[in-house]
């Protein structure tokens, strides 16, 4: 492929700093864990307010501590620690409120329900001078990051269009505390895709979106939505989820595909089709100069889970460790990621334009 490398690589720090882990739910124990375990990382303990739950985990990830209460998990974690916080948006401000000046912090997306919770978060974090990093990983999933430095190289010439497809059956019932939110979709969803545009191309300048209930998931605020990034220029990126594709497999999608002037890539994120068991993931692009030889297949190892919740704490620890170390994940970037959540929900409240007679 020309002089163009192929590489899923991303820094890692030297000194890992010990983790304790609060929220004992799913993802902590189908993707955190997995992924300190993996990465060779020491986590200290685990606490969560059913007790319960953060024993079994405990058990299962052969973690010494289990904490009663967020004021023992204070007076036991040293203050170096890194705290990563894996609990529904709605706790997230009174969690961080507790924890000690300068902490390391890892909170789980999204970063708050609403744009003015945002805004209470970052003011904890700058108030207590915290390190802190919001768990957006979709970006960092091996074949996205493979994505980024093929695109950084120039590889397929200049970006100008961002499709990002989710046409998936999702098993929104594993998440109770997702029924009777205002806000869903986007919001607990789309989120990762919207954060994934604006990494590749910045912020838009306009946001056009809409949100869609689904006749059978009437439970929930909405399930399906497309959202339009408008960069005023000849740029398109969008996101189209639908989550109620409940048609088997064969028809399921589930894909980033970006194309430019010279070429195009496209990265099949496995995990969601057939959620939660998820299938492989794909890397493949296309090279305008080589042409001839169609559509090559990347060989990208790794995959979203455990691989990209690995290369998010890397992300943090390597901030931690030099403050002028590019922090992809941090509570800033998260902060415009919200902005761009909360614009989404303006848009579709405000409706669109009537059909003139
Ligand atoms: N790929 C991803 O980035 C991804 C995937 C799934 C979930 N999430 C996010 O992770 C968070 C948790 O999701 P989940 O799937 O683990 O949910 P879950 O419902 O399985 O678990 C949440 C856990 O948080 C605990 N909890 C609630 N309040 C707490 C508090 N104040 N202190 C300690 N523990 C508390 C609950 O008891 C529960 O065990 C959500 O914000 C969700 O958006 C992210």
């Amino acid at each position: 492929m020309n002089n163009y490398s192929l590489t899923s690589d991303f820094a890692m720090p030297t000194r890992p700093k010990p983790i304790v882990v609060i929220g004992a739910g799913g993802i902590v124990e189908e993707a955190h864990l997995p992924a300190y375990r993996k990465a060779g990382w020491p986590v200290l303990g685990i606490y969560d307010i059913q007790v319960e739950k953060a024993a079994r985990l405990a058990a299962a990830f052969e973690l010494k501590e289990v904490y009663d209460s967020m004021q023992e998990l204070i007076d036991r974690v040293p203050s170096y620690a890194v705290f990563d916080i894996a609990v529904p948006a709605s706790k997230l401000a009174d969690i961080l409120d507790q924890l000690p000046h300068g902490a390391h912090v890892m909170m789980q997306k999204p970063m708050g329900e609403t744009l003015s919770d945002a805004k209470k978060i970052i003011e904890i974090c700058e108030r207590k001078q915290f390190t802190a990093s919001v768990n957006f990983q979709m970006k960092l999933i091996p074949s996205i990051i493979a994505a980024k430095h093929l695109i950084g190289q120039g590889a397929i010439g200049q970006l100008h269009d961002m499709e990002i497809r989710m046409n998936i059956h999702h098993p929104w019932e594993l998440w109770d505390f997702l029924f009777g939110l205002p806000r869903m979709e986007m919001l607990y969803h789309s989120i990762h895709y919207m954060d994934m545009i604006k990494y590749f191309l910045g912020m838009p300048k306009r946001l056009y979106a809409k949100t869609f209930q689904h006749p059978k998931q009437m439970q929930l605020a909405s399930t399906r939505s497309i959202i339009v990034f408008d960069y005023e220029e000849p740029v398109r990126a969008f996101v189209n989820t639908n989550h109620g594709h409940d048609f088997g497999l064969q028809h399921q999608d589930s894909f980033v595909k970006w194309e430019g002037t010279k070429g195009a890539v496209k990265a099949t994120l496995g995990k969601n089709i057939n959620f939660p068991k998820g299938e492989a993931d794909r890397f493949e692009y296309f090279l305008s100069d080589n042409a001839h030889d169609g559509w090559v297949e990347g060989p990208i190892s790794g995959a979203w889970y455990p691989d990209a919740f690995i290369a998010t704490m890397a992300d943090l620890q390597c901030a931690i460790e030099n403050p002028a170390s590019p922090h992809a994940t941090s509570v800033k970037h998260a902060y415009d990621t919200m902005r761009l959540v909360e614009a989404a929900y303006i848009s579709n409240d405000s409706g669109g334009t009537t059909i003139p007679d």
